[in-house]
């Protein structure tokens, strides 16, 4: 199911866009999001949950550029957010506070009441916060908990978020602590929530996880909502597996239908995914500043490193990467793509590759997500430009950076 962009006429292309034309137009290094990919994702899990009355909140940290959460919310997609500033994002790209979803980690309890203030319903993650709601404002706003179910899945240690020792959620095993506070406060618990971690493939692991939380839910008697967060994994590479949605939706649609059943009313199934819905919507188009041959080894250095595209580095994730400016020739070569930042910044070690010339272009594919959002100004270099394709044409939604934005709020003292 991995799909890499498409060569056609001999170019790459996004929507009849030709990628070179898009590098020479706005330079690189650069982010190029396909809207229309985005709205395929939201269709696909759409898709695989039919019977069941779904929501879709998508979790923006993953990219939060305005333009793409505006096609979120046109595309009848609400958002989850982490921050007090992801907030104000969301409601400058137009959503309503009530469309929010606040997903708070270890956040002062200022920055929820400011989120209750714009509409914004928060799932509370620990007892004390949660006591503090309850005093705070006992049962006049509604509230979620966030859940730790003490399940263990997702790709990487780095990207686990519901085991035993996770930082995330309240422990299940604290269920009748949770039920005290709730009843002596009143307070008007209206979803549960959980989320197991990123890049999660087996269908198993979310079962896991959603059983803990609907067992749970019988104890709620306003209880609507139930959030099982995000975490699909996506193809990253050829033969690469990924979560099974339509297997997924058939095995979580059946249980929730049946705890609906139990509870005599029909709920809400919420879903966060960041990943799913970008990732693959999402390349970083960079320029070959050199081929360097050493004993053994040729090193690409492009204008892009760790600042951009962290992935690798952080996760040894692995980034497909093509040569655009070389899309179909018999003449390979193997590389280490490398970055030009002072670090040991490798996109990719021993990767095959269409001979690489200097100047040429490359994308690394599937950068939608946790590319941007993670990129910073290290070593003092601009952040990318980001593009959009939409309705088949390329439009800037964030302009390079220029030093202005490095010396923005630095101040020079008089010494
Ligand atoms: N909901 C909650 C509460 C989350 O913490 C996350 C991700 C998501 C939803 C979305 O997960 P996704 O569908 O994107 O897997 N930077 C890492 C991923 C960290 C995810 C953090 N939380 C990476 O690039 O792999």
């Amino acid at each position: 199911k991995f799909q890499p962009m498409q060569i056609i006429n001999h170019q790459y292309q996004i929507q009849n866009v030709a990628v070179l034309d898009i590098a020479q137009q706005f330079g690189t290094p650069l982010y190029v999001y396909d809207a229309n990919k985005i709205v395929e994702k939201i269709d696909e899990l759409k898709s695989a949950f039919p019977n069941v009355k779904l929501k879709i909140k998508f979790a923006c940290k993953a990219l939060t550029n305005v333009s793409i959460l505006k096609l979120m919310r046109q595309n009848g997609v609400e958002i989850d957010v982490v921050s007090p500033q992801e907030l104000q994002l969301a409601l400058h790209a137009g959503f309503e506070g009530t469309q929010v979803t606040f997903t708070p980690s270890g956040v002062s309890f200022d920055e929820i009441e400011a989120a209750v203030e714009t509409g914004a319903i928060i799932n509370l993650d620990n007892l004390n916060v949660l006591e503090k709601f309850g005093q705070r404002y006992g049962n006049r706003v509604p509230c979620m908990i966030r859940i730790k179910p003490n399940v263990a899945a997702g790709g990487n240690a780095k990207i686990m978020t519901a085991h035993e020792g996770s930082k995330f959620g309240i422990d299940i095993r604290q269920r009748d602590e949770i039920l005290a506070i709730v009843e002596k406060y009143n307070i008007n618990v209206v979803g549960l929530h959980q989320h197991t971690g990123s890049d999660i493939k087996e269908a198993e692991a979310f079962v896991k996880a959603a059983d803990v939380i609907f067992d749970f839910a019988h104890s709620f008697p306003n209880l609507q909502i139930i959030d099982l967060g995000g975490g699909f994994k996506v193809a990253y590479k050829e033969g690469d597996y990924t979560t099974n949605m339509p297997e997924l939706g058939a095995k979580l649609s059946e249980a929730f239908l049946k705890l609906s059943e139990t509870l005599g009313r029909e709920l809400q199934l919420w879903f966060e995914p960041g990943k799913f819905l970008v990732s693959e919507a999402g390349v970083l188009l960079v320029h070959a500043n050199m081929v360097k041959q050493a004993p053994g080894r040729t090193f690409v250095g492009v204008n892009s490193g760790l600042n951009h595209l962290i992935r690798p580095m952080m996760y040894d994730a692995y980034h497909h990467i093509v040569n655009v400016s070389n899309p179909e020739t018999e003449s390979k070569g193997t590389y280490d793509v490398v970055g030009y930042i002072c670090e040991t910044d490798t996109f990719a070690k021993d990767r095959e590759l269409n001979e690489v010339r200097e100047g040429d272009i490359l994308a690394l594919l599937n950068a939608g997500a946790y590319g941007f959002t993670m990129s910073s100004q290290y070593n003092s270099r601009y952040r990318p430009a980001e593009v959009l394709v939409y309705n088949g044409q390329a439009h800037v939604i964030r302009e390079r950076e220029t030093m202005d934005d490095i010396l923005r709020n630095q101040v020079l003292l008089e010494l």
